[in-house]
């Protein structure tokens, strides 16, 4: 079977484009070796939550999962402290981008393909992250999970990527190092790439990845250019 050719590429957002060792580093002059732990702990604690079933009523409001969850780690570290809790929360509203997303972005573009981001992210929250990295104008969509009502990896979150371009899945990349996100990508038909900046064992994903990088300036080589 040919593959439809691929002509746009999604790019998840925190840990993917989106450096989140800047929010612990915030806190480190007041927890020292704790900021670590607690970081680990929370964005473990605020995936689990994204897992669950939604509660009913309730919508796809990744803000207040992330809230939920620095509560649990805060307690989990026994740290109490109000205005921490406030600038740890804040740290997600500005987190730095990798260093090659911005001109990966452009070569991308170069080579004719669409570029956008699908994140579990509110739309406040990703929005707030694109226009503080300076990447607004280097993306074709910013796309939030936030408005499907449901988080990644519910296959419909995936289907608001390639509705939204109109494109069949296999006619589009999604990049993420994050490999329970590849691992639903590539279960709704997605071609998936996992970025592995830290060299960390494989996880065995029962579909596989089309590649595994380290960074994403080898896409561009890897899709073609
Ligand atoms: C996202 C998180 C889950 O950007 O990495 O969707």
């Amino acid at each position: 079977m040919t593959l439809a050719p691929v002509r746009v590429c999604v790019f998840d957002a925190y840990g993917t484009l989106f450096d989140l060792g800047g929010i612990p580093r915030s806190v480190r002059a007041e927890l020292g070796d704790k900021a670590n732990t607690l970081m680990r702990v929370w964005r473990r604690r605020q995936l689990e939550i994204s897992w669950l079933p939604l509660r009913p009523g309730s919508h796809a409001d990744f803000w207040r999962v992330t809230d939920e969850a620095l509560e649990f780690a805060m307690e989990a570290v026994g740290v109490d402290d109000r205005r921490l809790r406030l600038r740890l929360m804040e740290g997600w509203l500005t987190p730095a981008p990798f260093p090659e997303v911005g001109e990966t972005m452009v070569r991308l573009r170069e080579m004719g393909y669409l570029v956008a981001i699908l994140s579990n992210g509110s739309v406040r929250m990703i929005e707030g992250a694109v226009a503080a990295a300076g990447l607004t104008d280097k993306l074709d969509a910013v796309l939030s999970a936030e408005t499907v009502g449901r988080f990644k990896p519910d296959p419909l979150v995936y289907q608001e990527a390639a509705s939204h371009f109109g494109v069949a899945p296999e006619s589009v990349y999604f990049v993420s190092a994050n490999a329970w996100d590849v691992s639903g990508a590539a279960a709704f038909g997605f071609q998936v790439v996992w970025i592995n900046r830290d060299g960390v064992p494989a996880e065995k994903l029962p579909l596989g990845t089309r590649a595994t990088v380290a960074n994403l300036a080898e896409l561009p080589t890897i899709l073609g250019g």
